[in-house]
């Protein structure tokens, strides 16, 4: 398969905004960049309030619903770009081709619905062949949960977090999509738990062929179980980089991100935590976004436009101006 051919998704200079009457339009997302590939597992990661979600409601489609749009660039999905479809396309797309598990969904399934209405729902949408009920089970067996005949009779309240997640991703896999994008789906749960939810999401990726992207602001949980890890920055891509290069980053960020993960800290050490916040939406300086919180900072970094990512495609890609002179230590 040739690069082209292996592109799923592709975001190029993505950029999300609010156009506010009589006020200037509140930018929240500008230069997002990233792909992801068949079958591939892709983790986003970055400080809540980087733009994290606003990138999976542009890509399911659903920014309308909160006065956002995407306001520049591309979002590039098997060459159609979804920035410019209709909402008739988007109801041939939305929830069927491209799946989505919201970030709240821990609350989400319907309360007064038994597990299996709130499958057969999801099913509705979609064509199949056998009755409701053994459709609805074997999505159930899908997202392996176990006593399936007993959880179809079931209402949400009467299942643990980990299990409401699982009907939660079971809906989602309702149509079998290309892709699947999961937002922040194990935060609120416990550890135990989450790596579940995580072996979970490989077996899907394994079996079924399934594109995810997982959203997190979790580095440790990412890198473990994504092929490629992008971190973004006050709504910006500033690091694009395969799980296995992890412990050579080359943005600043990054490397702040990975100094300050709890499961390579040592035992008994400071643990330690990114200075500064990040800038405010609305509120971004020219040049850098990230330059009053870096340590390698140069004059140059104040100005213009912000950094461009630069590196190959499905390669290590950094968007930092003096990315050359940072070293790992
Ligand atoms: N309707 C809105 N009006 C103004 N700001 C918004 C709106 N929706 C989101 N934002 C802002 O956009 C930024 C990105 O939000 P979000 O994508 O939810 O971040 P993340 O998922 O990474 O935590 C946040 O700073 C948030 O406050
Ligand atoms: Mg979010």
């Amino acid at each position: 398969m040739s690069v082209a051919q292996k592109r799923l998704l592709d975001l190029i200079d993505v950029e999300i905004g609010i156009v506010r009457p009589r006020r200037k339009t509140l930018v929240i997302v500008k230069y997002a960049n990233f792909s992801v590939n068949y079958g591939e597992m892709v983790g986003v990661v970055g400080e809540s309030g980087s733009g994290k979600t606003m990138l999976c409601r542009a890509i399911i489609g659903t920014l309308h619903r909160r006065g956002v749009s995407i306001m520049g660039g591309q979002v590039n999905f098997e060459g159609e770009d979804l920035s410019k479809i209709n909402e008739a396309r988007w109801k041939m797309l939305r929830g069927k081709v491209i799946g989505y598990v919201p970030q709240s969904a821990l609350a989400g399934p319907n309360p007064v619905l038994t597990i299996a209405k709130q499958l057969a729902e999801a099913l509705e949408q979609v064509d199949g062949t056998g009755s409701m009920e053994s459709r609805a089970k074997e999505l159930l067996d899908l997202v392996k949960i176990r006593r399936i005949d007993t959880v179809m009779k079931q209402y949400p309240y009467q299942l643990s977090g980990g299990m409401r997640q699982r009907v939660m991703i079971a809906c989602a896999l309702a149509s079998r999509p290309k892709i699947l994008i999961a937002d922040e789906p194990t935060t609120g749960l416990d550890v135990t738990v989450q790596s579940q939810i995580m072996d979970l999401l490989k077996e899907i990726r394994r079996d079924l062929g399934t594109a995810i992207i997982l959203i997190s602001h979790d580095l440790a949980l990412v890198d473990e179980v994504c092929d490629k890890i992008v971190v973004m920055h006050a709504g910006a891509t500033v690091e694009v980089v395969a799980s296995g290069n992890m412990s050579q980053p080359r943005h600043p960020y990054t490397i702040a991100l990975n100094a300050s993960r709890i499961d390579i800290a040592k035992p008994g050490g400071n643990l330690t935590i990114i200075k500064g916040n990040p800038p405010s939406v609305g509120q971004w300086n020219p040049g850098c976004r990230f330059v009053e919180r870096c340590d390698y900072r140069e004059d140059d970094c104040n100005v213009g436009e912000h950094p461009p990512l630069v590196g190959e495609k499905d390669g290590h890609q950094t968007a930092c101006l003096h990315a050359d002179k940072i070293k790992t230590i």
